[in-house]
């Protein structure tokens, strides 16, 4: 390895008290290609054996902690029926040698009355999100958000008893938790909304049910992380003054770390564009001192990372689409290799690649998501 990527490979001690072997973590990155019911397919398998060896730790597609909190091809850690196919996914990325988190979600209004079998989504209020054919949804009850809250650590019961390393709330990208934070989906004036401090209510219940549950069943150190996306564009929507009360109060809940999703780790505000700095940058001061921050976005070679590492202070890195390209990526850099990273997929590639059909199928709908060379 080049001694200038040596800080990469340096390992990382949790709080809970799990350590890593390096500082690249995969990002949680849906593959589609569950079964119906959630479970794992052998697509899915096969994509995160292809990839996950080497790597710090891996951050799993998104699952659904209720039925009701599911998108077409996630995964499910909705019932206990779930725990032997989650065990399953957690053996094969471990087997790898790397630590498996389980990325845990309610898809909220995100949602549609026809993955849903027919159910209209639900959110905090009932208004759509801003994007096409978006469907209104259903206000939850009072009662219903504390049963979605309790999901949360039932979830997370079954992910420390399938095996798992850790969890990762998703907070973020417009889920259900990001909708109670946002004041354009949550207009409520009952505990969970009408003020900045209520509508943090929502995500910091989240955090403390998954606590109980670590605290619980977990005979083993459990990673906890967060995620979070940290502004909005919509107006009204979350600012970044938003989200730094919101990192300030979840400092105090002791997590493992805190992960910023932005589309290009130097990002700066994308409601503001007079100010430059990078909403990352203005995140490490505030919490970087007490929870360590996962940077994502756009890191393609082993210089970003660590530019990334350097310009913003950032303990530790995930890299998303890069390792859809490149799966032996973190191994070329230790191995001294990095000038055979590969940078585009070719079509020849797919298989070598283990590219789950579904996948393969949605990544086509989102041109210039993937550097895919016809
Ligand atoms: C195909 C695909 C699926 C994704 N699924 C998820 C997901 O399940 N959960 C999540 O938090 N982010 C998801 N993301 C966002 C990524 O985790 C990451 O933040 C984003 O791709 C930017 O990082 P990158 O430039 O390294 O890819 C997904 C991104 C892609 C490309």
């Amino acid at each position: 390895m080049k001694e200038k990527y040596k800080p990469l490979f340096e390992p990382f001690t949790f709080k809970s008290g799990v350590t890593i072997d390096n500082r690249i973590v995969m990002a949680p990155m849906t593959t589609n290609s569950a079964f119906e019911n959630g479970m794992v397919t052998t697509d899915e398998h096969n994509y995160y054996k292809r990839r996950t060896k080497g790597l710090g730790a891996v951050i799993t597609s998104c699952a659904q902690v209720r039925e009701d909190g599911k998108f077409a091809g996630s995964l499910s850690a909705a019932s206990d029926m779930h725990i032997e196919s989650l065990a399953k996914l957690a053996d094969t990325i471990k087997s790898t040698g790397t630590k498996a988190i389980l990325q845990i979600f309610h898809v909220g209004r995100m949602g549609s009355a026809r993955t849903l079998r027919g159910l209209q989504p639900v959110s905090a209020s009932a208004i759509a999100a801003m994007r096409e054919n978006a469907e209104i949804p259903r206000a939850l009850a009072d009662e219903e958000i504390h049963d979605i809250i309790e999901a949360f650590g039932q979830a997370t019961r079954r992910a420390i008893l399938a095996g798992f390393d850790g969890v990762e709330i998703h907070g973020a990208n417009t889920y259900l938790i990001q909708q109670f934070f946002s004041p354009h989906s949550n207009q409520r004036d009952d505990h969970w909304g009408g003020t900045l401090e209520k509508r943090m209510n929502f995500p910091l219940a989240v955090v403390d049910s998954v606590k109980a549950a670590i605290k619980k069943h977990a005979d083993r150190p459990f990673i906890l992380g967060y995620r979070i996306s940290p502004e909005e564009i919509e107006e009204p929507g979350i600012t970044l003054d938003d989200t730094l009360a919101l990192l300030r109060e979840l400092k105090e809940k002791e997590l493992d770390y805190i992960h910023i999703s932005t589309g290009h780790y130097l990002q700066s505000s994308i409601r503001n564009s007079e100010d430059q700095t990078p909403v990352l940058k203005a995140i490490v001061e505030t919490v970087g001192a007490d929870t360590p921050i996962i940077g994502v976005g756009q890191i393609i070679t082993p210089d970003d990372a660590i530019s990334a590492i350097e310009e913003l202070n950032l303990p530790l890195l995930a890299i998303g689409r890069e390792l859809i390209v490149e799966p032996d990526w973190i191994i070329k850099v230790k191995t001294g290799k990095e000038s055979t990273i590969r940078t585009e997929i070719h079509l020849e590639d797919r298989a070598d690649l283990a590219f789950p059909d579904a996948m393969w199928e949605y990544i086509q709908t989102r041109p210039g998501w993937l550097p895919i060379v016809k």
